[in-house]
């Protein structure tokens, strides 16, 4: 598989979209491999960055990449739900600027003993924090028809997600599925001989539908994004890349959502919600990768980047 690690994704237009001030205070929830962490830590003075990831490797190897800014750079354990309370956990109530970049690392992805790769056979796990109890395993083997057609519908977007799950219940009727081999069989035996041609993987939407459910992957989005406008200063920046449209639509009505403000009918004289506007859109549309970078690192290709203010 192709080494991501020198490719954070859309560099250029995350640093300008942070409009780093030496002096600021930034947070990369999304810490990964370091890579932006490290471009982020180059352009401060005397300010700091904190950078976060629940997946303990990543802190790890994060601390060789960005040995030359340590001084510079506080790397918490944690997940971005709780941003505030990590936060507060380092004595920070306000920051000039936030980054998320979801989803999964190419080291998480390209460690067979992680589980979250169709490509090898390994133990169903797909946890990006280890200490976390549910894995894909467990989901698999012990929920039922109906949990299980969900999320490959709605997380996967696969379309086949009825026979899949029927043939997930009545492989376990043989013993248990251990293994990302098992599963992919059992897709594969699921699906109509033109779904096996398809260029795309047969088993890449449901292992995605499962990553997410173990991770939870939406539901931290969508509080992390809930905590972002009390914590930035005025002027600080939001900025979240996307790689999937179940990820970009909680991002783009997260910021519309705090863009609007009130919520009271047209018609109230009076506001009675109290809700403020507390953040401004950058660019109405994404922003999306340029061609040279698609060509550089196709896994940008999907990648879109939105931008907000705080007010
Ligand atoms: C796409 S990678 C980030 C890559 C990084 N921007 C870089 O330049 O190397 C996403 C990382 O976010 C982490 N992550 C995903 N969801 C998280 C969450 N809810 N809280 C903390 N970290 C999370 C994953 O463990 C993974 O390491």
């Amino acid at each position: 598989m192709t080494d991501f690690s020198h490719y954070p994704v859309m560099r250029s237009q995350c640093l300008e979209a942070l409009s780093i001030k030496p002096e600021g205070l930034y947070v990369d929830a999304t810490l990964g491999l370091g890579g932006h962490s490290a471009l982020i830590a180059r352009k401060l003075g005397s300010g700091r960055l904190v950078a976060i990831d629940r997946d303990e490797t990543a802190l790890h190897r994060a601390q060789v990449k960005l040995a030359p800014f340590m001084e510079k750079v506080t790397l918490a354990k944690g997940n971005f739900a709780e941003l505030k309370a990590i936060l507060s956990g380092l004595g920070i109530e306000k920051i000039d600027g936030v980054l998320f970049d979801f989803g999964v690392s190419s080291p998480q992805l390209d460690d067979p003993a992680r589980g979250f790769s169709y490509m090898a056979d390994s133990k169903l796990d797909m946890r990006m924090d280890a200490e976390e109890r549910l894995t894909a395993a467990e989901i698999v083997n012990s929920w039922d028809y109906e949990a299980l057609k969900k999320i490959f519908y709605e997380y996967g977007e696969e379309r086949y997600a009825p026979r899949v799950a029927n043939a997930i219940i009545n492989a376990r009727r043989e013993g248990v599925i251990m293994t990302t081999g098992q599963l992919v069989e059992i897709i594969k035996s699921a699906m109509p001989a033109s779904a096996l041609r398809e260029k795309q993987h047969p088993a890449k939407r449901v292992f995605q539908a499962l990553r997410i459910a173990v991770n939870g992957e939406l539901d931290a989005i969508s509080c992390a994004l809930e905590q972002v406008p009390e914590l930035l200063k005025p002027g600080g920046r939001l900025c979240a890349i996307s790689f999937h449209s179940l990820e970009d639509r909680i991002v783009k009505q997260s910021i519309a959502r705090f863009e609007k403000g009130c919520t009271c009918p047209r018609d109230l004289p009076v506001c009675v919600c109290g809700f403020k506007q507390t953040l401004r859109s950058v660019s109405r549309k994404p922003i999306l990768p340029t061609a040279e970078e698609i060509e550089e690192n196709p896994r940008s290709r999907s990648a879109k980047l939105r931008v907000a203010e705080r007010v």
